[in-house]
């Protein structure tokens, strides 16, 4: 193997999702299938993420399984986090089974998470493609992951609602949305909902400047309610903060945790189509002897980049929405 190249002409490519499914992988699944009947190269779908391929639950896939699958969420492949999969025995045990079937070419669509496994399996001789999947937005060469747009479109409807009874009320409300160790999900949603505060875990929170100001300058206004977007990944008691905004502001507080409706629904037209081109280019890339790439996009734009150099990128958080959403709430 040589600068991503795998030299030999692949003949059947395994396709797996892994780890948290997100919404648009049956779209990704649906793009490798038929990507790869158009150029006459067989495909099997692998059930399970790495379990299934450690566990040969394999199957050959036609055009036709995936009519109809597009529109649905989750993953008809269904998805697992594997510990078995993190031991290099594993990793080989998985390689073996993989060359069993026939499969000489690997599509993983997953998190970064699900990348390290991808990348194992390109160092022990398994070219693999690697297609960005979870809604936390979190693997940082690439500026979108699948399932994003969906997740923060739901959040934002559900916030969307929880305002109309916070603002009949005159609440304040703490609104908990998922991101894992990222603050992506929590910066945008709190954008597009006008949130008071967004608390995030890459940025230090300090109560007074952060929580309390604004909401007491917006009290100023004449303001009556208000909306606080926590990120999962923020090491804080909810129910601590929500007593001491209570007490500190006199306010009625009142929390949600969003939780896994989330990771549900049926997928955006941006989810669908950026899934649509990726599971293209990524037969593509095994078409033409290249493995061990994942697939992002950059400037708006589909690109490639080697597995090594991707899991190596800094984070992509948007610090430049912190400082949007504190000129936007005042
Ligand atoms: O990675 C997607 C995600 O939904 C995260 O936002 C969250 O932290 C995690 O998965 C939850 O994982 P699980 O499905 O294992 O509870």
């Amino acid at each position: 193997m040589n600068g991503g190249y795998c030299m030999s002409k692949i003949h059947c490519i395994g396709v797996l999702t892994s780890g948290g499914d997100a919404p648009g992988m049956n779209a990704a699944i649906r793009s490798v299938v038929r990507a790869a009947k158009y150029y006459g190269i067989r495909v099997m779908g692998i059930k399970n993420g790495y379990e299934g391929l450690l566990h040969g639950d394999i199957f050959e896939m036609d055009a036709r399984f995936v009519s109809e699958t597009m529109q649905r969420g989750g993953t008809i492949l269904k998805t697992a986090r594997s510990k078995e999969f993190k031991e290099i025995e594993g990793v080989k045990r998985g390689i073996n089974e993989a060359r069993y079937f026939g499969i000489d070419g690997l599509v993983v669509i997953g998190g970064d998470g699900s990348f390290r496994g991808a990348k194992d399996l390109c160092e022990n001789g398994l070219p693999t493609i690697g297609i960005p999947g979870t809604i936390d937005n979190d693997i940082p060469y690439t500026e979108y992951t699948i399932g994003f747009d969906t997740a923060i479109n739901t959040a934002m409807e559900a916030v969307d609602k929880i305002r109309d009874t916070a603002s009949s009320h005159s609440r304040c409300n703490i609104i908990k949305v998922m991101g894992r160790n990222s603050g992506n999900i929590a910066l945008n949603v709190g954008i597009a909902s006008g949130a008071e505060a967004i608390l995030i875990p890459e940025k230090e929170i300090d109560f007074e400047n952060d929580i309390i100001k604004p909401i007491e300058q917006g009290r100023n206004r004449n303001k009556k309610h208000f909306i606080i977007i926590l990120a999962e990944g923020v090491k804080t008691d909810v129910s601590e903060l929500e007593a001491k905004i209570q007490e500190e502001t006199g306010i009625e507080t009142r929390t949600t945790i969003l939780g896994y409706l989330q990771r549900g629904g049926s997928p955006t037209v941006l989810d669908r189509v950026r899934a649509s081109e990726m599971g293209v280019r990524a037969v593509q890339l095994l078409k033409e002897g290249i493995g061990n790439r994942v697939i992002g996009v950059r400037n708006n734009e589909i690109y490639d980049i080697d597995i090594f150099e991707a899991l190596s990128a800094e984070n992509n958080t948007r610090y430049d929405l912190i400082e949007l959403s504190k000129i936007l709430s005042i």
